[in-house]
């Protein structure tokens, strides 16, 4: 039944033998769109050794394209890079298939597939730096905590040139295709920074810090094999080069204008806030939130210079989608721009000021906001154009 599932080859001795998980769309609250796959590899070292597993539901495809270049059994050692459960959600299974002499992690790793899977094993936990011969090859462990949880590590397989760089690099694309240079770069750029707008936007600081340390061991690297989406073969460089501009999310004159509505006021209040915007030489990105996932917003605000973000007053509540964007948001810690809110409201209107109140959380620099009663009328929408002008000068000065 899972003998159509082969592995595929990365390098003389490192096989690709993950899963692809064509059907998901929901990635604990990141719409994944164009589905997803669960890399893991096999390095047919003396010592083979499998890196990462898969999510439970794909262990069968998993050990099927182990098994079509080796029986698992003679799998010796396993390293988990990263205990997150799309990763190391079928050790236990996979361990109690492989019955492998050793398996590996960094000792927030060992801590963490602990507490997950309640392994009765012992786990060998590795130092940053540390090194692990595997016969002829050998495999070098580089801690990069935080990135994006605490027990994530990088392997490196230097006989390869070839870095298990885990999370980092990666993202949520499953294709036929298994490496980068085989797909559209503009799918790449857009599918690489929707990955690092939601996932890895909180720790910036730190993967600016880790490309640094890279950089500065200075490691052959001709292959990036990453646990999620293609394998970067060709032009190391390309993702690199995102990774580092992403991570300084430097501002650009895009303000993304996000926003839900009732009756169509506030709509017609971000229209008027784009004109105006237009006007100021800024480029307005519309997204209503009826018809946008907060994971897609979150994606434009990465190299957004302002935001914009709009409410109708709801039982003395901002619009429940807006406050799921907010809260969204808030936990990725955007940075480098300018925001301000806006709504339409009937009676009370509270919703552009709670609005207010959440972006001063995430302590983001403001411009005054707007709110208009009932429908706006000529003068009203003045008011929303002219905002748009004010944001767009804004966001001008923060471009510098
Ligand atoms: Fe792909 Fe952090 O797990």
């Amino acid at each position: 039944m899972d003998k159509p599932f082969k592995a595929i080859k990365v390098t003389d001795n490192v096989y690709w033998v993950g899963a692809i998980d064509w059907g998901i769309r929901d990635f604990h609250g990141y719409l994944t769109e164009r589905g997803t796959t669960y890399n893991a590899f096999l390095v047919m070292a003396d010592k083979i050794t499998l890196i990462d597993t898969v999510k439970p539901p794909f262990r069968s495809e998993l050990l099927a394209r182990i098994s079509s270049v080796v029986d698992p059994k003679e799998i010796s050692y396993v390293v988990s890079n990263h205990a997150e459960m799309d990763h190391s959600g079928s050790l236990v299974e996979v361990i109690d298939a492989v019955k492998p002499e050793k398996v590996f992690a960094s000792s927030m790793g060992r801590k963490a597939l602990k507490e997950h899977l309640h392994l009765d094993r012992e786990i060998v936990a590795v130092k940053d730096g540390e090194s692990l011969s595997l016969g002829n090859l050998s495999l070098t462990f580089l801690e990069t905590r935080m990135i994006h949880w605490p027990d994530n590590m990088f392997s490196y397989l230097a006989e390869e040139k070839l870095l298990f760089s885990q999370d980092a690099f990666g993202m949520h694309l499953a294709t036929s295709q298994r490496f980068a240079d085989e797909i559209d770069e503009s799918i790449l750029e857009y599918e690489g920074a929707k990955y690092f707008a939601n996932i890895l936007l909180p720790f910036s600081a730190l993967v600016t810090k880790l490309l640094k340390k890279v950089g500065e061991l200075d490691l052959p690297i001709d292959i990036i094999a990453c646990d999620h989406g293609p394998i970067w073969r060709e032009d190391l460089g390309k993702i690199i080069g995102w990774y580092g501009s992403w991570a300084e999310q430097k501002p650009t004159m895009k303000v993304v204008v996000t926003f839900d509505t009732m009756w169509h006021s506030t709509a017609k209040m971000a229209e008027a806030i784009a004109e105006g915007l237009i006007a100021g030489g800024a480029q307005p990105k519309l997204m209503p939130l009826k018809s946008n996932h907060r994971s897609n917003v979150a994606t434009e605000v990465l190299d957004a210079g302002g935001l914009v973000i709009g409410s109708p007053t709801l039982n003395n509540n901002m619009y429940p989608t807006v406050a799921d964007l907010l809260f969204y948001l808030k936990g990725l810690k955007p940075k480098n721009l300018v925001a301000t809110a806006f709504g339409s409201y009937g009676w009370s209107g509270e919703a552009v000021g709670q609005v207010r109140g959440m972006l001063e959380e995430m302590k983001i620099d403001l411009v005054e906001g707007l709110r208009l009663k009932f429908v706006p009328d000529g003068g009203a929408l003045e008011q929303c154009f002219q905002l748009g002008l004010k944001v767009a000068k804004d966001v001008e000065k923060l471009c510098g």
